[in-house]
């Protein structure tokens, strides 16, 4: 099928390089109001991507321990990563053991998915379980609202506080046309008055931490991002989050971070900087030209979890440690299983509740999480023709029994194989 609209493929295959700059370290802490968040990393919210069991997932991959930081020692995984015999899969063990005792996570904040407002306001309650369901080990917690009725996201955002959230997020970078069309997401950036009023409102109504996540501006001509920030700083929400592109603009073209630095000076309440940030490299250089108070990570989670735990490594060390197709290996299986956790835990709960497409998020991880793996194209071929949870498993298997043998488990980073990881479809939203 012919491409269109937004893809994704042609930035990653352009980074920018990044050396570690001087006295460039991602901040051990930002305060977002009354939540204090450590360190300053935040996962992006990514609809289709970060719900419960992905969240969780990302804080527990990112754990590391002050001692093992300060050892440059840490692992991708812990010391049975290497030995790849993994138990059979099976419903109903806690797929995360308890946390290694003192042990931080290396994300500091996770995002749940945009979710629409109106949709709260009127959905049974079960539902709304499912769209705002977190666990314990998730705090802090933010959760995101996109809509234009500032009634209704006023309603929306005490659900979200009622519901234990720690933070309630604004998103106006949305550029989906079903959203904009509705005047919601990025459609609302052309509306700065509605916002205005749409702050007051939500600020009102709550009193967790308010954040705002927006885009620059619609296009090039009508960059308003750093008016906004002043008006978020006014109407007194604690924090604005910036993914430095225009909505025209969907994911092309590089991340202008000089408006992230452009924010960063019009406002003192903590600005979180956003966009094309694929390796710790890329944290601390966006920190050292914006000088952003936390650094917002996306598309690079879902193939690289251990994203958050190597800035911690770098930001303590100045270097990190890679996985293995031994530890992504691991890794694959964990999240499995946590998935088969989730459905089974949920499988009593109303149709709507439920933790349903085991099998497609299986299929839909498999191939982030081959991303880069040599032959990992033939991986996702073949899974892609499976139907349930066990043939996704079957083939997860056989392909690293496979790669294992060849001997890949010390071997260097592999190369990438060229998948474009967020297909036009998968980007629905920002
Ligand atoms: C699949 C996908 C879904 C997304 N969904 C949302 C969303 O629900 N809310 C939002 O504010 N941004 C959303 N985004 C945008 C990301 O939060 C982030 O701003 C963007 O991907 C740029 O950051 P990155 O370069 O680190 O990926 C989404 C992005 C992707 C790839």
């Amino acid at each position: 099928m012919a491409s269109k609209g937004f893809t994704v493929k042609k930035d990653w295959d352009n980074p920018r390089e990044h050396a570690m700059p001087e006295q460039a370290r991602v901040p051990a802490e930002v305060r977002l109001g009354t939540v204090l968040v450590t360190p300053a990393t935040v996962l992006a919210p990514m609809a289709g991507v970060t719900d419960t069991v992905f969240r969780r997932f990302i804080r527990h991959a990112s754990l590391f321990t002050a001692a093992a930081v300060s050892e440059t020692h840490l692992r991708c995984n812990d010391e049975e990563a290497a030995r790849v015999e993994l138990p059979a899969l099976s419903i109903g063990q806690p797929a995360i053991e308890a946390t290694v005792s003192n042990a931080q996570s290396g994300c500091g904040l996770l995002m749940t998915e945009f979710t629409s407002a109106d949709g709260l306001a009127r959905m049974r309650e079960s539902k709304r379980r499912r769209y705002l369901t977190f666990y314990d080990d998730e705090h802090p917690i933010g959760a995101q609202l996109f809509g234009s009725n500032p009634e209704t996201l006023a309603e929306a955002a005490r659900i979200v506080e009622e519901t234990g959230f720690d933070t309630v997020d604004l998103n106006l970078g949305c550029p989906a046309k079903r959203v904009v069309g509705c005047n919601g997401g990025s459609g609302l950036l052309r509306d700065l008055p509605k916002i205005g009023e749409i702050f007051r409102a939500v600020r009102k109504a709550v009193t967790i931490p308010f954040t705002v996540k927006f885009r620059m501006g619609w296009n090039e001509t009508q960059i308003v991002c750093v008016e906004l920030a002043r008006m978020a700083e006014a109407e007194g929400l604690n924090a604005v989050a910036l993914h430095a592109r225009t909505r025209e603009q969907g994911y092309s073209g590089q991340a202008q971070w000089q408006w992230i630095a452009a924010v960063k000076q019009a406002v003192r309440i903590p600005v979180i900087g956003n966009g094309d940030i694929q390796s710790p490299e890329a944290a601390a250089a966006m920190v050292a030209e914006t000088g952003c108070d936390a650094v917002m990570i996306g598309r690079a989670a879902p193939t690289n979890p251990w994203i958050f735990r190597q800035i911690a490594q770098y930001t303590a060390t100045g270097s990190y440690e890679r996985p293995t197709v031994a530890d992504r290996y691991r890794v694959i299986r964990v999240y499995f299983q946590m998935l088969l956790d989730e459905a089974e835990a949920t499988k009593d709960l109303p149709r709507d509740a439920r933790m349903g497409e085991t099998a497609g998020k299986m299929k839909q991880f498999a191939t982030w999480f081959t991303h880069g793996v040599p032959g990992g194209a033939k991986l996702r071929a073949a899974i892609y023709q499976a139907r349930i949870g066990a043939d996704v498993l079957a083939e997860v298997d056989s392909f690293f029994s496979a790669q294992l043998a060849n001997d890949a488990v010390s071997g260097p980073e592999p190369a990438d194989d060229g998948v474009q990881v967020f297909p036009e479809g998968a980007l629905v939203c920002d």
